[in-house]
């Protein structure tokens, strides 16, 4: 901790720090998108404190698919953490794992899932628990559905105990090239899926091989019979497509505009939480991420209805800064900053955040 900047006291002074430190265009990929859009939506709603509430016994604990969990607040699959620290997603989930804090390690990660697991176990023996926080492995779908099932029986061998498959980002523009020593470790071995379309210029989207390898619905449907794993969609903004993926069956739903870097134009996470919830039913698991920098936003998406959130961009910025203990500082930092807001707003516990909280500005 002593090696961090003295003056790093919010997820915004993390951000504002890695800016300085990240090679620019490693920057310039990270930080594209409609992340602008995504935060400026948490400005509409307002929190209503409700002092003199006893917060005795308070806690942040809450379940999710059946796991215990310290808090409703998790680590997004965010791709090729070497691109800011050596060390990559293993820095990463060892303060995860310090934090008891959920990583949803990525497809695209760039070392392999199991030497995530693997490190995340060392982790809890080094720290004396008796198992790290649950780990959830992202999926891709890949061109191929024996290779994408070949990821799910990886996960499901290297005791990760929930599949979240990302399906908003199949149609992409491709825009960076990974920098020599940055790779996509779980995929060494296949040549790397087209998930993103050619540069434009290089041919339209219909007709292409990219948009005649995009999953669907029947893929998903395919997914689900294919393991026992609770598995989450995440990218869902749509209230109609929160209601399908329940209804085939898949287990809870992200929502989720993949930090506003895929859809031009795209609305803002946090404005289809509440359509997403009434869609979805008073008791189906909805996760929410886009924008989420201080505990305050976190407890204004579960008063919109979101059981959890997750935070993308920050891990990278607080990696950028200060590896492992920036990382664990960061989460620190939210943790008790969500703590401050629930005990502010009257509540000790997660199961009683609720829309009352909040008003509209
Ligand atoms: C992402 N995201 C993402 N999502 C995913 O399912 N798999 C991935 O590999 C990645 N990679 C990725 C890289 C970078 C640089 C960013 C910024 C985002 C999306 C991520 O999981 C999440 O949806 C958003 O980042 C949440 O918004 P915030 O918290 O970053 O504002």
């Amino acid at each position: 901790m002593q090696a961090l900047p003295p003056d790093l006291a919010s997820l915004a002074d993390y951000e504002r720090h890695a800016a300085l430190r990240c090679d620019p265009s490693v920057w310039q990929h990270i930080a594209h998108g409609a992340g602008e859009a995504n935060r400026a939506a948490f400005g509409r709603w307002g929190l209503l404190p409700r002092p003199l509430a006893d917060p005795a016994g308070g806690s942040t604990a809450t379940t999710l698919f059946g796991q215990a969990h310290a808090a409703p607040l998790l680590l997004a699959p965010v791709a090729y953490h070497a691109l800011v620290h050596p060390q990559g997603e293993l820095a990463t989930v060892r303060a995860a794992t310090a934090l008891e804090t959920t990583t949803v390690a990525s497809t695209l990660s760039s070392v392999t899932l199991e030497d995530i697991a693997a490190t995340a176990q060392a982790a809890a023996v080094e720290l004396r628990r008796t198992a790290p926080p649950p780990l959830w492995f992202q999926l891709y779908l890949q061109p191929d559905f024996a290779r994408s099932l070949a990821l799910v029986r990886r996960a499901e061998q290297a005791g990760y105990g929930v599949l979240v498959v990302t399906v908003d980002a199949a149609i992409k523009r491709a825009e960076f090239t990974l920098p020599p020593g940055v790779r996509a470790a779980n995929l060494a071995d296949e040549p790397v899926a087209p998930l993103h379309s050619a540069a434009v210029g290089a041919g339209g989207v219909f007709g292409s091989a990219l948009a005649a390898q995009a999953p669907t619905w029947a893929t998903i449907e395919r997914l689900r019979a294919e393991t026992g794993l609770p598995l989450v969609i995440k990218g869902l903004m749509h209230p109609a497509d929160v209601l399908r993926a329940r209804d085939l069956g898949a287990d809870g739903v992200i929502v989720s505009n993949h930090a506003g870097r895929v859809v031009d134009g795209v609305a803002p996470a946090l404005t289809q939480l509440a359509v997403a919830r009434a869609a979805a039913g008073p008791d189906y698991p909805l996760l929410f991420d886009g924008g989420v920098r201080r505990g305050s936003d976190a407890l204004k998406a579960m008063a919109l209805g979101a059981d959890a959130v997750l935070v993308g961009l920050p891990q990278l910025h607080a990696l950028a800064v200060g590896g492992v203990a920036g990382v664990a500082h960061m989460l620190h930092i939210l943790r008790t900053e969500f703590e401050l807001a629930m005990a502010q707003c009257g509540l000790t516990r997660v199961s009683a955040i609720n829309r009352d909280l909040l008003v509209g500005l």
